[in-house]
């Protein structure tokens, strides 16, 4: 396995792996990898003949109160398992290369995708996400990339970006890796307490239990939700959104209909750990 820091290597060592007429995947990732990543990275293989990890704590993506300081950094660790899923190149670049450090006079600016969800609670958010994932692509330059349902709002724009931006990259979308107990697995579980661990799976019940009644037949289900969201506030959560969006226009939607798709999302803080997790809709 080779690792590249700078953007010349990384450009190298796919144009090589291209040259061998080698089809080539990327696995974006903040490090601190789990097996929902390690499972992004095995789907990739079974698309790609060479795989490409980025390895980068996006600070873009980062409001000045989040944990962009102490967001898990477990870089040794992470080469072993990229080496151990025959990874082909590690990109792992620091700020100075991602961003130099003169002016700044581009963003991008997201529309209504970026309205609801993860989008309306953390702003700046996906502009972020949208300005490293575009520079990431512009940078490896890959056929294909994989990305976790897990964000889902996240898969959407960076979806809607590639066709807009006319990004030549096909993307694919992994299902959600979670553990025994149901939880989505996340580099954020580990802020977790013992006791804040028990009680996270509660979040993924709701979502089933909302989601089995939405495919049983409730096509409003405001009350359920409201009552969902209730008992999650008595087990300690404290809520951020439950609800069902568009999956194409990621708009909440009311009343649902057997013609459109759908997901259901969820956010809620647990003690200082922001948790999300989603299902799309069977209806
Ligand atoms: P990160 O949170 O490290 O996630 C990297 C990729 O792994 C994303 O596509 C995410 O959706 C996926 N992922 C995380 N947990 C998962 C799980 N339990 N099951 C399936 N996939 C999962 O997402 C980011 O990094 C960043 O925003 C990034 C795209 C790298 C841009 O900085």
């Amino acid at each position: 396995m080779k690792t590249a820091e700078s953007i010349q290597e990384i450009r190298e060592q796919v144009n090589n792996l291209k040259s061998k007429g080698k089809k080539v995947a990327f696995v974006p990732t903040m490090g601190a990898l789990h097996d929902g990543h390690l499972s992004l990275i095995r789907m990739a293989h079974k698309h790609a003949d060479a795989i490409v990890v980025s390895i980068y704590v996006n600070p873009e993506q980062f409001a000045p109160h989040e944990d962009f300081g102490t967001y898990p950094r477990t870089i040794e660790a992470d080469l072993k398992l990229c080496k151990e899923e025959n990874v082909d190149v590690v990109f792992m670049p620091d700020t100075e290369t991602m961003y130099g450090s003169g002016k700044k006079y581009f963003s991008i600016d997201i529309e209504e995708l970026n309205v609801h969800l993860d989008g309306g609670s953390r702003p700046g958010y996906f502009q972020g996400i949208a300005l490293v994932v575009n520079k990431l692509f512009n940078i490896v330059n890959p056929d294909i990339a994989v990305f976790g349902q897990k964000d889902y709002q996240q898969f959407r724009i960076i979806e809607q970006m590639v066709k807009e931006f006319n990004h030549p990259v096909e993307l694919l979308m992994a299902p959600i890796g979670r553990a025994e107990d149901g939880l989505a697995l996340s580099s954020r579980n580990a802020y977790l307490s013992q006791e804040e661990r028990a009680l996270a799976p509660s979040l993924y019940r709701a979502l089933t239990y909302v989601a089995q009644q939405i495919e049983n037949g409730v096509m409003e289900p405001a009350l359920l939700i409201s009552h969902q969201q209730e008992e999650l506030e008595a087990k300690g959560f404290e809520n951020d959104y439950l609800s069902v969006y568009s999956l194409d226009t990621l708009q909440p939607v009311d009343k649902l209909s057997t013609e459109n798709k759908y997901v259901l999302a969820i956010a809620a803080y647990l003690g200082k750990t922001r948790l999300i997790d989603n299902l799309i809709l069977e209806i």
